[in-house]
């Protein structure tokens, strides 16, 4: 399976991507969890990245294409892959459809997660992180600072911070909605899935519009 998961920040793309990469064993390729690797690993890219993530700002379009280029090499992305947050401007749904063609490969489905405004400032806000990227909410862990997954520690990711949320839904809404039309207008068009209520909720909903669609591909 080959599929996009779209949605503003703090829809739900990274809870829903992981479960749904883990039941089809295919890898989850996250642009922002490669970005915040490199940040810890302390690399030139990371160090590049971390002033536009810490603002809000996109990265630029011919870094994450270089590093979707390099993951899509990788062996464990040859039976497929999950693409979560990425591609976020048309240069880069552009540069992905390229990279597709030169491999003979197309997409089964483009999912996006609808959730209003103010939903996403409550999740963003309570959201709590660990060290090795388990993603948790204070609705769930109260004030803790530890991770019930793995015991590591939970702190606030620092773009989650009030000024920079409200710049990456400005963001969402001026350089990634384009993405969603562009998806729209083509071939395998766009389904959009209401993202609230709880999380299994929307997983049975995802799961049932990824079915349907591809259902359609092959019929
Ligand atoms: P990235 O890491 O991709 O962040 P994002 O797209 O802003 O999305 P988030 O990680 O904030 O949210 P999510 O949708 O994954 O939600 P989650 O599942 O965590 O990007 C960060 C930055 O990197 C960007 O700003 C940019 O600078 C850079 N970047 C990354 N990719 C790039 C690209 N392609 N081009 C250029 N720059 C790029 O859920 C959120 C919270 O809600 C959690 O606490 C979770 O527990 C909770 N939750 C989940 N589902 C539910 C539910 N149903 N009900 C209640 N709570 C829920």
């Amino acid at each position: 399976m080959r599929l996009i998961l779209m949605g503003p920040p703090g829809a739900g793309k990274g809870t829903q991507g992981d479960r749904i990469a883990a039941a089809a064993g295919i890898p989850r390729l996250s642009t922002g969890d490669m970005l915040r690797a490199a940040r810890r690993a302390d690399t030139r890219l990371g160090r590049e990245a971390q002033r536009y993530m810490d603002a809000g700002e996109l990265v630029p379009d011919d870094v994450i294409l270089g590093i979707v280029g390099e993951a899509l090499d990788r062996p464990e992305a040859s039976g497929g892959f999950l693409f979560d947050g990425f591609p976020r401007t048309v240069a880069q749904a552009e540069g992905l459809r390229d990279l597709l063609s030169e491999k003979g490969l197309s997409l089964d489905a483009v999912v996006s997660l609808d959730v209003p405004d103010e939903e996403l400032v409550a999740r963003i806000s309570g959201r709590r992180v660990c060290e090795t990227g388990h993603v948790t909410h204070t609705r769930e862990v109260g004030e803790s600072k530890v991770c019930p997954q793995c015991g590591g520690t939970l702190v606030h990711r620092s773009d989650d911070l009030p000024d920079t949320v409200s710049r990456r839904l400005g963001v969402y809404r001026e350089q990634t909605e384009p993405v969603l039309e562009y998806y729209a207008a083509g071939d395998i068009g766009l389904t959009v899935v209401d993202g609230l209520g709880h999380r299994d909720e929307v997983a049975r909903r995802l799961d049932a519009a990824i079915a349907k669609t591809r259902a359609e591909a092959v019929g």
